[in-house]
């Protein structure tokens, strides 16, 4: 899922790649693009749409958290074993080992196609780390979207949230469940829920995200980047008022 297109990784939602011609001009552009917003509020989902449609690279730090995660435990460095039992409690990575794996990823940040980044920065301290990198390689950030949405809403969406163990599809029990239940619909991988999506964790993530993440939005109004928009609705509807403030800026 990270730093790559895939086909059709929001559980089929993501449809036939957008031909760029048939965009109005202000949106057939590289943007750069950072997605900011709570546990759960439905960034990987619009990530994925964003990416797929309009050819960006998609870089989600979890989803890298993740794929190193699966390594066997010999081919873990001490860093990234330490990281898992971060993410297992919910709580954040050190800055130091975010940016290590961030900067891994130079190459799709300085990609012509533009890039968003997907869980990234969530603190001050990686916030100022990629202004220098973004100002060092002259690349202006275009927009920082934040996804706004009630608590309820997010307990919802995490506590009912399954993964393909192989392709990573995103689904939801409730609102968008597999045709048969435990199997992909995609390639027929093995449902799961995340070590992380349980009611303990999903508190720690949303304490997480108010005392660290949330000063961002003030960070990043200063710079008059931040973009709000409202994440409740379906996919297609958040993924159209996400269209609509970027062209809004554009
Ligand atoms: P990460 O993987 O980034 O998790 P997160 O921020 O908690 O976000 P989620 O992936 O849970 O939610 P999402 O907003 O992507 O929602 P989704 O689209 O899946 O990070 C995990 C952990 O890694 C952190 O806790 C931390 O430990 C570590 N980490 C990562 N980056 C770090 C950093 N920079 N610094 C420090 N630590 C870091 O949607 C959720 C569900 O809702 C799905 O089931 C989906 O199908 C459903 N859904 C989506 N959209 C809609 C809709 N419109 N209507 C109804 N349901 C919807």
């Amino acid at each position: 899922m990270s730093t790559q297109n895939k086909t059709n990784d929001a559980g089929g939602l993501a449809g036939a790649p957008a031909d760029n011609s048939t965009l109005p001009k202000e949106l057939r552009r590289a943007w750069r693009l950072v997605l900011l917003g709570a546990p759960g509020v439905g960034k990987g989902t619009q990530g994925e749409l964003l990416s797929h449609r309009h050819g960006m690279c998609h870089i989600s730090t979890g989803d890298l958290f993740r794929a190193a995660g699966s390594r066997a435990a010999g081919e873990k460095t001490p860093a990234m074993a330490e990281a898992m039992n971060y993410m297992h409690r919910g709580e954040l990575v050190p800055d130091a080992t975010v940016w290590a794996l961030v900067r891994e990823q130079s190459n799709s940040i300085r990609s012509r196609d533009g890039f968003l980044l997907d869980g990234f920065p969530r603190t001050l301290a990686q916030a100022e780390l990629l202004k220098g990198f973004m100002e060092d390689e002259k690349l202006p950030l275009s927009a920082v979207v934040d996804y706004e949405m009630p608590h309820s809403e997010i307990i919802y969406r995490l506590s009912g949230r399954r993964i393909c163990a192989k392709c990573k599809a995103v689904f939801h029990v409730t609102w968008r469940p597999s045709k048969v239940e435990g199997v992909c619909d995609e390639c027929g991988g093995r449902l799961y829920r995340r070590d992380d999506d349980n009611p303990e964790s999903i508190a720690i993530r949303l304490e997480a995200y108010q005392r660290s993440t949330s000063p961002l939005i003030e960070f990043y109004k200063k710079q008059g980047v931040l973009t709000p928009v409202d994440a409740v609705g379906s996919a297609e509807e958040v993924y159209a008022r996400t269209i609509a403030a970027l062209q809004a800026r554009a």
